[in-house]
């Protein structure tokens, strides 16, 4: 990414100098859709990101542009509220709002956005803006708030302004990403690993389906009830179950089965998926990447099947690898609906499967199939 280009634009727009902060999106390896349940979670940072060149002003206006979008919004400080019509300004104003819901008094700022975290590709192009927003404001407002805190603010930012009750990876992802290594976040003490992430002669290939069901976002809350519903009902004969993170499938027989089938059917899958992402961590510290990629497609079937976040897009690009002996592991990543598949494959094989697959899927859902080698990177700092 060229970020000469956005220092000079907001220097065109507001003849003032800018911090420049990048901060990226990401990718998860296993354990999807436990991070609300309090469950662990696998993801690193990526080499694509967001840039957001800021400064303060010196009234209480926030003026923003979207450099690849080429649009504009601004808005006064007292008037902080999601923004209807277009969806990019409300990831910035989102985290405006948690400085003056924290009593921090904040100030007028510029902000110019550029991005090539693909959006509605799974990759957590909203938590990226979130995240480099939340890092310069407390940067040029000098309120010395943790990484931490910040991915939390950042969290906020998302339930309240975007409207997805989202758990916490994507945000601590981006926030606290480090090179070539994967983090193993239990998102119950927020403890959390640095995990080398070594597939030597392999790559992450993200396939890109280029479709985003509109019922994503509706899904995904539903989603998040249904797993609060059972851990409700396990609670009544097991007060000290506070979350799907405490659960056993006995219990969830016992307490859930009878009353719901799809609400069990939810929260096996939660279950499961917690105890599989243990074992994949195993395997990924032995360096038995076969037994951790046989574990991500576990994931996409019981995603598919038992979740029910996939879509025929994602389902027909995991079945495509299934015979081909390059790709050891693939499956649906982020909250689903569309997006991307994350596969890991045998370097040498890329060009040829991707050769393979593009005019296959292409022909099958009349959608373009767009493709990305992604490696893992820092999470946000500053450009200088
Ligand atoms: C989205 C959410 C995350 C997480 C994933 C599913 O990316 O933002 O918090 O729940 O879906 O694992």
């Amino acid at each position: 990414m060229d970020t000469i280009k956005i220092r000079e634009h907001f220097v065109q727009l507001y003849s003032q100098e800018p911090l420049v902060v990048k901060s990226p999106g990401r990718v998860n390896i296993i354990g999807e859709h436990t991070d609300y349940n309090n469950g662990f979670v696998l993801p690193g940072a990526i080499n694509k990101a967001a840039y957001l060149a800021i400064s303060l002003r010196d009234d209480e206006e926030i003026h923003l542009t979207a450099m690849d979008l080429n649009e504009s919004f601004n808005v006064h400080i007292k008037d902080l509220k999601p923004v209807g019509d277009i969806s990019w300004p409300n990831f910035i104003l989102g985290v405006a709002a948690q400085f003056v819901k924290k009593g921090i008094a904040l100030k007028g700022f510029n902000a110019v956005l550029m991005s090539d975290v693909p959006i509605g590709a799974g990759l957590s192009s909203s938590a990226a803006i979130e995240c480099a927003t939340c890092f310069g404001l407390n940067e040029l407002l000098q309120t010395k708030l943790d990484r931490l805190t910040m991915v939390n603010m950042a969290q906020k930012a998302e339930h309240e302004f975007a409207g997805v009750m989202c758990g916490v990876m994507d945000q601590f992802a981006s926030m606290m990403g480090q090179k070539n290594h994967v983090i193993k976040l239990d998102c119950m003490t927020m403890n959390y690993d640095y995990i080398p992430f070594n597939i030597d002669g392999f790559k992450i290939l993200l396939l890109n389906t280029n479709v985003k069901h509109s019922l994503a976002s509706s899904e995904y809350n539903t989603r998040r009830l249904e797993c609060m519903k059972a851990v409700e009902w396990i609670k009544e004969s097991n007060p000290t179950v506070n979350s799907l993170r405490d659960a056993t499938v006995d219990m969830l027989k016992q307490n859930v089965l009878n009353k719901n089938a799809l609400v069990y059917q939810r929260a096996e899958f939660i279950v499961e998926e917690i105890s599989r992402l243990q074992q994949a961590c195993e395997d990924l510290q032995k360096g038995d990447i076969d037994a951790l990629g046989a574990k991500m497609y576990e994931t996409h079937f019981g995603l598919s099947q038992k979740y029910q976040v996939s879509c025929k897009e994602l389902d027909f690009l995991v079945n495509e690898t299934l015979t081909n002996n390059s790709v050891i592991g693939s499956r649906m990543m982020g909250g689903g609906f569309g997006g991307c598949t994350i596969n890991l494959v045998k370097e040498t094989a890329i060009e040829e499967l991707i050769s393979t697959i593009k005019p296959r899927y292409e022909e099958a859902m009349s959608l373009p199939l767009s493709f990305n080698i992604v490696t893992i990177e820092n999470g946000t700092e500053i450009i200088e």
